[in-house]
């Protein structure tokens, strides 16, 4: 079944009438509407690049951050290099991907002179995300990407397909109330906690990193998953297994985003399955404060930044509010 695509801002307005417009009447124009201070960091929108979707280089981060993402979020860099899985490492599917790429990096130390590159040229915050096999590998880790320049680090604790990290330190609440700790020790920039959907209830992991001292939490890295080859009768991915991005996981990432907010209180950054500006608006009305895209860039090209930024702001506009921020959580309100 083909993914449906409601991407024209100017074909689908006017919306229904929601309960909200009728009190308020379209909005001024001159305003940025689509700023928000996140955890402390200032975005100018509410897009930020996901991890490990685009290579490493300062040009790439550049190229984003001019095509309207409001934030970089780097690859997950390591203590030591890592080659990652053979190939094949990403398969497509039905609206999405299933990747077990194993997180192959340059490491740290090699990778730090590509922040300090990256920060001679970005205008946006630069989030550098670590994944380390021990509370002791996160804070280091933590600490060379906050002295290279990082604007804030992004905790990859939810990697489904490399074992000992990721999602195993994710799973945990013990192990992930002591990473969170031990990282909050180390560095004063913000510490956000990127979520894994593996887990019975995503929004008590939530609480766990939130009450060990985490600034935000990003939901969701991929869900856990596989494709079997009907010819050769054998599983697609070298790793067998590995995560589903893209549309096929929205409608999950949305939920996870909805129950968090109901029980936590600091700052969440969507993400999963986000192409389009209704897709973006969907996650700040269930509770985001802003939103990571992925696979879309992999679907539609970089230009899928603007687009989306363009679409959240004609639709503030056209509903009448003021700023991205007064549209944060209002699906929760009751009517
Ligand atoms: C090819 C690929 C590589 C990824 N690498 C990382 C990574 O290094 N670290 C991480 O935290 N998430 C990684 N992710 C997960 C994405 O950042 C994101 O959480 C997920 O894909 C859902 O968002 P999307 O549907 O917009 O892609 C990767 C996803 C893909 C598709």
């Amino acid at each position: 079944m083909p993914c449906k695509e409601e991407d024209n801002v100017q074909e689908t307005f006017p919306l229904r009438l929601y309960p909200w417009q009728k009190a308020r009447g379209p909005s001024d124009l001159s305003q940025n509407r689509l700023s928000v201070t996140l955890a402390g960091l200032k975005l100018a929108s509410p897009t930020m690049l996901a991890s490990g979707i685009l290579g490493y280089s300062a040009e790439t981060f550049e190229s984003i951050a001019e095509g309207g993402a409001g934030a970089i979020v780097t690859k997950s860099i390591g203590l030591k290099p890592r080659s990652g899985y053979v190939n094949p490492t990403v398969v497509q599917v039905s609206c999405g991907l299933v990747n077990a790429m194993g997180l192959p990096n340059p490491g740290m130390d090699e990778f730090a002179h590509e922040i300090r590159r990256a920060k001679t040229v970005l205008r946006v915050p630069l989030i550098a995300s670590i994944y380390g096999y021990s509370e002791e590998e996160y804070a280091q880790l933590a600490k060379k990407a906050v002295m290279a320049g990082a604007d804030a680090v992004e905790l990859n604790v939810s990697c489904p397909h490399v074992k000992q990290t990721g999602s195993e330190i994710g799973q945990s609440s013990e192990l992930l109330a002591a990473t969170v700790k031990k990282v909050k020790t180390i560095v004063d920039k913000p510490v956000i906690v990127k979520l894994s959907p593996n887990v019975t209830s995503i929004a008590d992991l939530a609480e766990v990193a939130a009450k060990a001292g985490a600034d935000a939490l990003t939901a969701i890295n991929t869900v856990k998953a596989m494709v079997i080859n009907a010819e050769t009768g054998m599983p697609m991915l070298s790793n067998r297994v590995g995560g589903l991005s893209g549309p096929a996981v929205k409608p999950i990432a949305l939920r996870c985003v909805y129950d968090i907010f109901e029980q936590v209180k600091i700052p969440v950054i969507g993400c999963g399955g986000i192409t389009s500006w209704r897709d973006a608006v969907e996650f700040l009305l269930a509770g985001a404060s802003a939103v990571q895209i992925g696979t879309a860039i992999a679907m539609k090209g970089p230009n899928v930044f603007s687009s989306i930024t363009r679409g959240v702001s004609v639709y503030l506009r056209k509903n009448g509010f003021k700023d991205v921020n007064e549209i944060v959580g209002l699906s929760h309100h009751r009517q």
